[in-house]
């Protein structure tokens, strides 16, 4: 039998999530990648033990992650009910709906059809009565965001997610989403974007609006999917994900452009005392607005060496210029 390590609370940081009453870890764990019914499940099964011994509380899932479609929900279901069941009311386990889940014209995209469903699907899945918080995964263009926004809501209310969140969003579309939550009297409590050293986007309007409406946000590929780290310097290793054919990252993606400012970030981050994975999550945490890193892991150490990104966050002005420097090439 399961029992968690007694200390896990004083392992990790908590940060408060926008102006909510919901405290993330600082670095949470994303179930995209190696927790499909094609992965080992005693590995996926240790990783999210590890995890929460150290404090990681926070679980992120989606209704496709896999692959198939839907067997990471079941795989996190598995671990769910063999080990976490007398700690449901210490985890934080999101779930979203927008991308492609089903065939046809309701398992896609935005419409009020698709988040009902789906978030049954996703609970059946899982085993759980609720998740903590559930998104729209991405903007739809074609579905009015009132209908979107409403299914939100009503989801809230239903007791079937305990907070409402959107990921992908632009900056404006996140402005409306929040005032029309708001208006029926539910806060947009979370935003998931893309953010590393390499995928800047926020930067540029998105961290205004979630400062000036008081919502949190997790980030997801803070690595890079990998990138940003030593695993790459010496070319593409058969175990990482770029050479795994079910991987999102693509051979063709680690260029030598990119490994060349690879190389240099990781002499940084030596200088600094760190591992450059430990250097890329301090960096995405140097903003009040990031409450919590999102990443994904396909080894237990590699969780180690995330929170171990917690000893440093810290940046001189100069270090934050040396960076940007050598992203700029
Ligand atoms: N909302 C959205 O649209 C969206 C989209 C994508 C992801 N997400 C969420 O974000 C989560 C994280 O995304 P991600 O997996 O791309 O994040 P990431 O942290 O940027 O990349 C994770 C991968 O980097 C490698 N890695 C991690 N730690 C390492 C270390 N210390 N040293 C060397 N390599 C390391 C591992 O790949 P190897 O397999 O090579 O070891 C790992 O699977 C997902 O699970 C999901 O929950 C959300």
């Amino acid at each position: 039998m399961y029992i968690p390590s007694e200390g896990r609370y004083d392992k990790i940081k908590y940060n408060r999530c926008g102006k909510s009453g919901l405290m993330l870890p600082a670095i949470s764990l994303g179930l995209w990648h190696n927790f499909g019914r094609v992965d080992v499940l005693e590995n996926s099964r240790a990783m999210v033990k590890h995890a929460f011994d150290l404090g990681i509380t926070h679980f992120d899932l989606a209704n496709n992650y896999g692959p198939p479609y839907g067997s990471a929900e079941e795989t996190m279901g598995y671990i769910l009910k063999h080990d976490l069941s007398s700690y449901r009311d210490e985890l934080i386990i999101s779930s979203k709906a927008g991308y492609d889940m089903w065939p046809g014209p309701y398992g896609n995209w935005g419409s009020r059809k698709y988040l009902t469903a789906s978030i049954d699907q996703s609970l059946k899945r899982m085993g759980l009565e609720y998740v903590d918080i559930f998104y729209h995964h991405r903007p739809d263009p074609d579905t009015p965001l009132e209908e979107t926004m409403d299914a939100l809501h009503d989801i809230v209310k239903s007791g079937k997610a305990i907070y409402a969140g959107i990921s992908n969003y632009p900056a404006d579309l996140t402005k409306k989403a929040e005032q029309i939550l708001k208006s029926m009297g539910t806060h947009c409590l979370i935003h998931q974007p893309k953010y590393s050293m390499f995928e800047r986007w926020i930067e540029d309007g998105l961290i205004k609006v979630l400062s000036e409406e008081g919502i949190g946000s997790i980030v997801f590929s803070p690595l890079a999917q990998g990138l940003l780290t030593d695993k790459y310097l010496k070319g593409i290793p058969h175990d990482s994900r770029a050479a795994k054919p079910t991987g999102f990252l693509k051979p063709e993606q680690v260029t030598d452009e990119k490994i060349k400012k690879v190389a240099k970030l990781n002499k940084m981050a030596a200088d600094r005392g760190q591992s450059l994975a430990q250097m890329a999550l301090a960096w995405v945490l140097r903003h009040n607005e990031v409450t919590s890193a999102l990443i994904g892991t396909s080894k237990m150490e590699q969780i180690d060496d995330a929170v171990k990104a917690l000893d440093n966050l810290s940046f001189s002005n100069d270090e934050l210029k040396r960076i940007d420097n050598i992203l700029a090439g």
